[in-house]
């Protein structure tokens, strides 16, 4: 399903390599690419979601590669995606895996340990993943990369300071990989999203306002890296919060989101 015909018609052909592709965003992308024609290499840490997603996609007449891997080990992803492009060269990168954590109430800070992991998996494996198909696709003059950050990058969360620095220095490399791809045919896309309807915004308590299936999601992501955009950041309403955050006074915005309660469940 696409909301634009005449970009699914050449999407078709494809080697497409995504990270947290066993759940929320990831999967629903899986779903969307599966299709006659496209090889999807589907990466996530827990291999019987991954092995459901990857059936989905067979039936829809996709073929399918999965890997089991922690993120947290930048040095085996790296190898790992040097093997899956030495073998196949991968057309597009989507780099979905992500890791959200909040304060729990009554905490002073984030503990250091959830605080490494959050880098890990949020920053600092995601670029060196993106620079290293950068330069090969760049050697191909072809290729599509896209980062999901979230619009936490663009708002101090005092609950989820990793949470935001880490999307925040994503988000930059991003946008300046992006320039530094456009003059070699790489399609470079920070996707920004606010709230969507997958295990990881389950488990916040409370209103999650403009809610977004992840199925929108994924036709959104897919319509905007096709067209290489620099940035998406859906949905819209999120864009106003950003432009009101960047003209008030720091101060009172931090007096607005320390006031914010912000509870999340604990993972099943
Ligand atoms: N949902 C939202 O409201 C929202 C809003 C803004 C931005 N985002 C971003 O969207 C992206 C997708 O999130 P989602 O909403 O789809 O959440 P999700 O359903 O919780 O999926 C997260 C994915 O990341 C993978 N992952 C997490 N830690 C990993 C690790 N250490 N190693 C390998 N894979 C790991 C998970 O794999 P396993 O499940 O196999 O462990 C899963 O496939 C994330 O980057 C998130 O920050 C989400």
């Amino acid at each position: 399903m696409t909301s634009d015909p005449r970009i699914s018609a050449t999407q078709n052909g494809r080697h497409i390599l995504i990270t947290g592709a066993s759940s929320g965003i990831g999967a629903a992308l899986a779903r969307y690419y599966a299709r006659p024609g496209n090889h999807l290499t589907l990466w996530g840490r827990n291999t019987e979601r991954l092995e459901k997603c990857a059936q989905e996609a067979r039936r829809k007449g996709a073929a399918v590669t999965i890997l089991a891997l922690d993120l947290c080990d930048t040095q085996a992803a790296l190898s790992a995606f040097i093997a899956a492009d030495d073998a196949r060269a991968v057309d597009m990168l989507i780099l979905g895996a992500g890791l959200g954590d909040i304060r729990p109430v009554g905490a002073l800070a984030e503990k250091a340990e959830d605080v490494l992991a959050i880098s890990l998996v949020n920053f600092t494996t995601p670029v060196t993943l993106a620079s290293e198909a950068a330069g090969r696709m760049a050697a191909r003059k072809k290729g599509w990369i896209g980062l999901i950050g979230s619009v936490a990058a663009f708002h101090d969360l005092p609950v989820a300071t990793a949470y935001s620095g880490s999307k925040a220095g994503l988000a930059r490399f991003s946008t300046a990989l992006h320039a530094a791809m456009t003059p070699h045919d790489v399609k470079v896309t920070l996707i920004s999203p606010g709230y969507v309807d997958t295990a990881m915004s389950q488990r916040l308590e409370g209103a999650r306002p403009f809610l977004v299936s992840a199925e929108k999601a994924a036709r959104l992501i897919a319509n905007a890296m096709e067209k290489g955009r620099a940035h998406l950041l859906f949905p819209w309403p999120f864009q106003l919060v950003r432009l009101l955050e960047a003209i008030m006074p720091r101060a009172l915005v931090h007096r607005i989101v320390r006031s914010a309660k912000v509870v999340q469940r604990p993972q099943l």
